[in-house]
């Protein structure tokens, strides 16, 4: 069936939105401040908040990292780092102020002593630079640190107690948290000897995007929506997170431990499966957000391992092509064993026990060097009970279809059948569109621009609680150990630049619905 598009009229914003939020003063500790992240997300992200007039003037930002550093290293280290990701007219002015707030403070992970020293740094730092004693500790590091570092906060008295206003101390935990259920859980518990869950952001940077924040927007700041989100109306739900990269930057090594499952289902995906599917919250505050997420999660099936053989497909890209260039297949990237089993995409038929879902089924998709980078939520609508029109059925479950472009072409759009002008009685798809980028006419923030901002103000709506995390990792844990039993089948395979593997077709057309095209 061919489609029309139909803009929808929007009122464009003429000016930026107004950036109000400054939080109080503090010092931002940074535990792998050498490492690629900083570099790449964290420095940029706390630049461009300061560019924007949301980092506190009396604020400070201290590396912390094994190597030898000095201050200035640290300072001409990010200078080139800035220097690529941001620029623009204004940097060099804003860089002088931004370097003047930046040290370093050098150290390895599990020495008592660094952090006795990094204590007297924070408290010089408090009489300097008018930071008053309140810290974000951000654990940029390899998972394994995590305890260690937090232990360690804790024994030089870097956390305060949590029912003391002011001064005040978080901490940000990177993923991945946890490998499965039971690490997940014990690391939980470790972080709870030292800080109270009020103190703890785990960050999943998807939750910093926009486009994932409106998905409340769209549902709860409407009411044309909502009304048919649920069994009745909607047929199925397909969640899309299709990537281009395969393990670029020498990620192999990292990737084949965890795989898709780990990486990108356990966490963004269950996150964006949360929000789709959750009840409205009583207000926006953390706590009321989180309550709903994890009832959904908590709401996930129970699967035994040949559940999880019918309902989920695991592969692994063969080499092929994308855009013309031939790229590897995944066991043959660095870093990765020939014989590797991980999972480089994964396809997920579900569906969640609660009154509102019951019987309509989830798809999640997820893969490495697919055809194309796109991330969407398609909310697939019932037919008509009667068929009024020439039937143009081809057996899909029919037009109407809701779709969340998370990245890129931020936006939405809805499609519906019209009347082609003429005596028949023939319809044909039109759509209405919404675009971010012409609706607004302001960029929209970086996800880590958000999020440090959210730590520094102490919201933690977009953070992930302790049940969230384990609810995750229940599912996926059934998931794991069905594929890690004796006798499991073997991951399938798909050739790079493809849109996955055959079985994942098969895994849709048994509802009678198929994939979308992106
Ligand atoms: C990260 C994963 O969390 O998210 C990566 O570790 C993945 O493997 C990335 O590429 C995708 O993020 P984004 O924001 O580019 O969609």
């Amino acid at each position: 069936m061919s489609e029309a598009t139909t803009p929808i009229e929007v009122n464009p914003l003429r000016e930026a939105l107004p950036r109000t939020r400054v939080p109080e003063p503090c010092t931002i500790v940074l535990f792998g401040a050498t490492g690629d992240l900083a570099h790449r997300k964290l420095v940029p992200a706390l630049f461009r908040l300061a560019q924007g007039g949301n980092l506190p003037s009396e604020c400070a930002i201290v590396g912390f990292a094994r190597r030898d550093w000095t201050d200035e290293a640290l300072r001409a280290e990010y200078h080139k780092s800035l220097a690529r990701e941001v620029g623009g007219p204004d940097f060099d002015e804003l860089w002088a102020q931004f370097a003047s707030r930046l040290f370093f403070a050098s150290g390895t992970f599990d020495d008592p002593q660094a952090y006795f020293k990094l204590r007297q740094t924070l408290e010089a730092l408090d009489r300097s630079h008018g930071t008053r004693g309140n810290r974000v500790f951000y654990l940029a590091v390899a998972p394994e640190f995590f305890a260690t570092i937090i232990n360690h906060l804790g024994g030089a008295d870097l956390i305060y107690p949590w029912q003391e206003e002011h001064p005040w101390s978080r901490v940000v935990i990177e993923k991945p948290f946890g490998h499965d259920l039971e690490s997940a859980r014990a690391l939980n518990l470790e972080v709870s000897h030292v800080l109270d869950e009020s103190q703890v952001y785990r960050i999943d940077h998807y939750l910093g995007k926009e486009t994932v924040q409106n998905i409340l927007a769209l549902r709860f700041g409407n009411t044309i929506f909502e009304p048919l989100w649920d069994r009745r109306y909607v047929h199925s739900v397909q969640v899309t997170v299709a990537e281009e990269v395969g393990m670029a930057g020498g990620r192999g090594a990292y990737y084949d431990t965890a795989g898709t499952i780990r990486d990108m289902v356990q966490n963004h995906m269950m996150q964006l499966l949360s929000l789709v599917a959750m009840e409205p919250p009583v207000d926006l505050s953390a706590d009321a957000v989180r309550n709903e997420k994890v009832k959904v999660l908590q709401a996930l099936p129970r699967w035994t391992p040949e559940d999880v053989d019918r309902n989920v497909v695991r592969a692994q890209y063969t080499a092929g092509s994308i855009h013309g260039a031939e790229v590897p297949g995944y066991r043959d990237e660095k870093g990765v064993a020939p014989d590797s089993r991980t999972d480089s995409y994964v396809a997920i038929r579900l569906e969640l026990n609660n009154w509102r879902w019951a019987g309509v089924p989830f798809f999640l998709r997820t893969g490495k060097r697919l055809p194309k980078r796109a991330t969407e939520i398609a909310l697939q609508f019932r037919r008509p009970p009667t068929e009024l029109f020439d039937p143009e059925s081809d057996g899909q479950p029919g037009t109407n279809q809701l779709v969340l472009r998370i990245q890129p072409n931020e936006g939405a759009s809805l499609s519906f059948e019209a009347k082609i002008p003429g005596s028949r009685r023939r319809l044909q798809e039109v759509r209405m569109d919404f675009r971010y980028g012409t609706a607004f006419a302001v960029p929209p923030p970086e996800a880590y621009e958000r999020l440090l901002l959210d730590v520094m103000l102490g919201d933690q709506s977009l953070f992930t609680r302790t049940d969230e995390v384990q609810s995750a990792w229940r599912f996926i844990t059934s998931i794991l150990d069905a594929w890690n039993r004796p006798g499991a089948p073997a991951p399938v395979e798909y050739p790079a630049g493809s849109w996955g593997p055959h079985e994942a077709d098969a895994l849709i057309t048994r509802d009678g619905g198929r994939w979308r095209r992106l």
